[in-house]
């Protein structure tokens, strides 16, 4: 189980939660490993036996499926993995952590079926993996990520407003892959005004990538007739404006919309001051990629506001991230540091 802890951790995190899995021989072996990549490709089973069986396993009938997370028995862009591990013939499989979403009960589905499963399997660390992922779920909201684009005095704009570019070439590449695997893009009211956004994804090329993301923008005033963002096209066409200065609404507005063939399960939340702060001020935050540059404004826009924070006791604390990459990485001169939630109790 340890071993397919280390390979969910190669996943993004986002709509769906990091999993890992690992297939064993009778004898203890490692046949295959696998672990999910992101929404709509490959769970970490089908990855795993797929795996395997393009190694030459064609008998699964004396082989251990470890999974850190209990294998779905949803039909959505991708099988059920219970049905999977059953057409597959697995003997035995070794659950981590039970999943909270309305996609679990693989558990029960496999022993019907005959399956021997064992579950609870180093089940501190896998939930501890997901944390945050399993309190959107129980909490049935989409997953929030957000961009920071910072100077080092933690300042997203300069004092005339202008934020573009704060952070270098490498670092707004990066920023356009989590776009790529974003189901939104949300900014606040000034922001489209301030910079007028495209927020489109585009590759390392310039070039716009297939599937693009939603381009959302929050607060009570009109979105700007001409605004970049919108491309020309009614409300509804690739872009919304939700209407509402409350976090929460705004999620749950998303959760309702159909994009790109699906409901919005994940956002990226990308500014301003006032709309992040608002995230982090109710706890709506479940990842941050926070891109620090070596440069000192002075003045301008702080990347917070206050957020009543008086006291340590109170700080909103996060932990480094070590998933999908790590949780430091040099971006030209900038650092970008990859940062979660602190689990709740941990201190
Ligand atoms: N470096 C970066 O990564 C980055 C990214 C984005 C923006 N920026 C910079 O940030 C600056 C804009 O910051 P900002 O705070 O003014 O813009 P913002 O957060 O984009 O938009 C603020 C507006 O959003 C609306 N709003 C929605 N929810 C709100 C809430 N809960 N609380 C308060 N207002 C809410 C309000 O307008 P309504 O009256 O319409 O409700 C408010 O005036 C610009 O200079 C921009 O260049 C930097």
């Amino acid at each position: 189980m340890q071993t397919a802890l280390e390979a969910a951790i190669l996943g993004p995190r986002g709509a769906n939660p990091l999993v890992g899995s690992v297939l064993v021989d009778a004898h203890g072996r490692i046949l295959a490993t696998g672990h999910h990549r992101g929404a709509g490709t490959y769970h970490a089973e089908r990855d795993c036996l797929t795996r395997a069986l393009a190694a030459g396993v064609t008998d699964f009938s004396s082989t251990t499926l470890y999974t850190t997370l209990e294998p779905c028995t949803h039909y959505g862009r991708q099988p059920a993995c219970t049905d999977l591990i059953s057409d597959a013939g697995v003997r035995t499989v070794l659950v981590g952590a039970r999943d909270p979403s309305p996609n679990g009960g693989g558990v029960e589905v496999l022993r019907t079926r005959g399956t021997e499963v064992v579950d609870g399997i180093l089940r501190e660390q896998c939930e501890k993996l997901n944390h945050r992922w399993n309190e959107a779920a129980g909490q049935q909201r989409i997953f929030v990520t957000v961009h920071l684009a910072q100077s080092i005095d933690a300042r997203i704009a300069a004092a005339d407003g202008t934020s573009q570019w704060i952070t270098s070439e490498t670092s707004r590449e990066h920023t356009h892959m989590i776009r790529q695997r974003v189901d939104a893009i949300l900014v606040g009211t000034n922001t489209v005004r301030t910079d007028d956004p495209r927020l489109t994804a585009r590759d390392e090329r310039g070039a716009l990538t297939p599937a693009q993301p939603l381009r959302a923008v929050m607060g009570l005033s009109d979105v700007p007739e001409k605004a970049q963002l919108k491309q020309g096209r009614p409300e509804g066409e690739g872009w919304i404006h939700l209407r509402t200065r409350d976090p929460l609404k705004a999620l749950k507005d998303l959760a309702t919309t159909q994009h790109n063939g699906h409901p919005v399960k994940h956002v990226l939340v990308e500014g301003g001051q006032s709309v992040l702060s608002a995230f982090f001020a109710a706890d709506l935050v479940d990842e941050i990629f926070l891109y620090t540059a070596p440069l000192i404004l002075g003045s301008g826009r702080s990347s917070l506001a206050d957020l009543g924070v008086t006291t340590l006791t109170e700080a909103r604390r996060y932990t480094l991230d070590v998933a999908d990459g790590g949780p430091t990485t040099i971006m030209d001169n900038d650092v970008c540091i990859h940062l979660q939630p602190e689990p709740k109790g941990a201190r």
